[in-house]
């Protein structure tokens, strides 16, 4: 059974205050708090097993580099991937897709060539394509998603083109739960011949996810909304792939040999993994994906459903307040804006007063917004250890918000 109470008691921060009120953490979309066996791993690496990796020959070195390699083998367990040399370590999402865009990308696309993309991409998605369009004439191609915020996978395979080189999509919207169909996307454009980039800093969070059954050929997460610290990350490449890449950071760790002619770069993985990592951060990532195998990704994504099913009746019976797009089978993530002209940093600020952290701007999702004709929402985004009560101390904190700015 999910027994989110004795749940909520493995993360410390939500006891607290804030504002004099409980604390009502609803910004899980932006970074989710840390339980208390992430905290414990960081410690314990920073006060007793510290050291650099791949290193060094002494114990701690030695200690340091197994555990950190072990969340190579964590984190292809968590994606369902078929071997750990399919695992590159990072900082996070942000600089898996940019090892996808300069270390793929980059040297295989000319002008002309095509990616595509959907609307709703998170900028980290968006951005490392404009370099390719600013620097190599890549164009850019955006697919609708619609009045409901659900994307159809056909208009992504409609979209391909025989420019078409890469399709570049989230698996669910940081700014509206939206859950795209990844899986059908990838089996028709592979039908195409056109590889699939997955950005899943979301969807990773929400749902079960096994790289092979999507057969993806990129799948991109970070460690901080995954319940573990800043700073860590990964990117699954699918082997093949992984054999088309070039580096692209350089420095040391990825390679064999350096003199003042050439470099022998280290086999893949490593050679995707340049400098000193986030050592201590990859362990705690490595922790806080087991307290999520322990959990039970699928008991996760029934829970959150649960909410999103009690929080989407509750709503209904505001009608001032305004859901952008609500698709079905979407992640509990809300996009909210209230009639009149009330701005969703106002609105923020009137909540933040009765202790709910929500995000209020722009999502880094400029094309999104604009799409939606808004310029900043209001986003409550659940997580594994929201309530139903906590739905409603929202409910009465957004009545309050209408009330005053109304
Ligand atoms: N990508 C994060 C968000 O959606 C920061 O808030």
């Amino acid at each position: 059974m999910y027994d989110v109470q004795s749940i909520r008691k493995d993360f410390p921060i939500l006891a607290r205050e804030v504002n004099g009120k409980p604390l009502t953490y609803l910004d899980n979309g932006a970074s989710a708090q840390k339980p208390q066996v992430v905290i414990d791993a960081i410690t314990q690496a920073y006060s007793m097993e510290y050291a650099n990796v791949h290193r060094g020959l002494h114990f701690l070195s030695n200690l340091a580099t197994d555990k950190y390699e072990a969340v190579r083998g964590t984190v292809a367990r968590f994606l369902g991937a078929a071997d750990e040399n399919e695992i590159v370590l990072n900082s996070g999402t942000t600089e898996g897709i940019n090892l996808v865009a300069y270390g793929w990308a980059m040297p295989r696309l000319e002008a002309g060539d095509e990616i595509i993309l959907s609307v709703m991409e998170h900028h980290a998605n968006i951005v490392p394509w404009h370099f390719l369009r600013e620097r190599q004439g890549v164009v850019l191609k955006w697919v609708d998603v619609a009045a409901d915020g659900s994307l159809d996978p056909q208009a992504v395979i409609d979209a391909i083109g025989p420019k078409t080189k890469l399709i570049a999509i989230t698996q669910c919207s940081n700014v509206l739960g939206t859950m795209v169909d990844v899986k059908t996307i990838c089996a028709e454009a592979h039908e195409r011949g056109v590889p699939v980039m997955v950005d899943g800093s979301q969807g990773s969070v929400h749902a079960p996810v096994n790289v092979q059954d999507i057969d993806c050929d990129f799948y991109a997460i970070t460690g901080h909304k995954l319940y573990g610290p800043s700073g860590s990350g990964a990117i699954y490449v699918k082997k093949e792939r992984m054999a088309e890449m070039q580096p692209f950071i350089g420095g040391g760790d990825m390679i064999k040999e350096v003199t003042k002619d050439g470099v022998i770069y280290n086999d893949p993985p490593m050679m995707f993994e340049a400098g000193t990592p986030g050592i201590v951060q990859t362990i705690g990532m490595g922790v806080g994906l087991e307290y999520l195998m322990n959990l039970g990704m699928e008991n996760v994504a029934a829970h959150e459903a649960s909410l999103r099913d009690y929080a989407n009746a509750k709503f209904k019976g505001l009608n001032w307040l305004n859901i952008q797009g609500n698709a079905p089978g979407k992640a509990a993530i809300f996009s909210m804006t209230l009639d009149g002209a009330a701005h969703a940093h106002d609105i923020s600020t009137i909540l933040d007063k009765r202790g709910v952290a929500v995000r209020a701007g722009h999502h880094c999702a400029g094309p999104l917004m604009e799409h939606m004709g808004v310029s900043a929402t209001c986003r409550a985004s659940f997580g594994l250890y929201n309530t139903t009560e906590e739905v409603d101390v929202l409910v009465d904190a957004l009545e309050l918000a209408h009330e005053l700015l109304a």
